[in-house]
């Protein structure tokens, strides 16, 4: 694509998320991006309390729109999760805090929500553990246009976490058709089936049309 890349602020604080994104769309997309603080915005009041609804899209519109106005025109957000058949759906829209350690973040917090899903599966068997992650991504242009795109990737929850790889509930989930866990695939294999892979291939041919 010619001429300079379009300069798309995402809504997070988290680096790695930018960097994943970047992964998961084509380097031809016409696009760069930054985290808020790379576009130079402080925290904001009432930051933290934008995802308060019950669903990804909603969470991830609602994002996307509350730093539009701070954007130079293009802000991408996204909101992810774990739903557990077995828990009508939960952790959902709270998979972050599944645990309610708000005093743990990283790796720390991670190990304390994939205890707490372990704990509240405890008498639910192993043919009962179905579960997807979801992920919904919104992208506000400059003239308020919202384009939305989604991906599910299912699986089932194991008794144990395994493998050193990914983050969040990864070394606990068995994607339909691997014998591996999340955590246990190459970035590029997780990628290809995940659900944040997915809806960011989606998102990247709507792209096509707008850029
Ligand atoms: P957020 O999108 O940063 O609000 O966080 C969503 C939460 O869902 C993460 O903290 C993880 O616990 C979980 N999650 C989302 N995507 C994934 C994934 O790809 N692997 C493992 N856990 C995930």
């Amino acid at each position: 694509m010619p001429g300079s890349p379009i300069s798309v602020l995402v809504a997070t604080r988290n680096p790695g998320k930018v960097r994943e994104i970047a992964d998961l769309l084509p380097g031809d997309s016409g696009l760069s991006f930054h985290t808020l603080d790379e576009a130079g915005i402080s925290p904001q009041p009432g930051e933290e309390s934008v995802e308060v609804h019950e669903t990804f899209a909603e969470n991830a519109r609602a994002k996307a729109a509350f730093f539009h106005p701070l954007s130079d025109g293009w802000v991408l957000a996204e909101d992810s999760g774990l739903c557990v058949d077995a828990l009508d759906g939960a952790p959902g829209v709270g998979s972050k805090r599944f645990s309610n350690r708000a005093d743990l973040s990283g790796e720390a917090l991670d190990r304390a929500n994939i205890d707490a899903l372990l704990r509240a599966l405890e008498e639910v068997p192993a043919e009962k553990r179905g579960a997807e992650f979801r992920c919904a991504v919104a992208l506000l242009t400059p003239d308020g246009r919202a384009e939305t795109s989604a991906g599910v990737c299912r699986g089932r929850i194991r008794s144990r976490p395994r493998g050193g790889g990914g983050f969040g509930y990864d070394p606990l989930f068995v994607p339909e058709g691997f014998g591996r866990t999340m955590a246990e695939l190459r970035p590029e294999e997780k990628h290809a089936i995940s659900h944040r892979g997915r809806a960011f291939g989606k998102l990247a041919e709507l792209l096509i049309g707008l850029t």
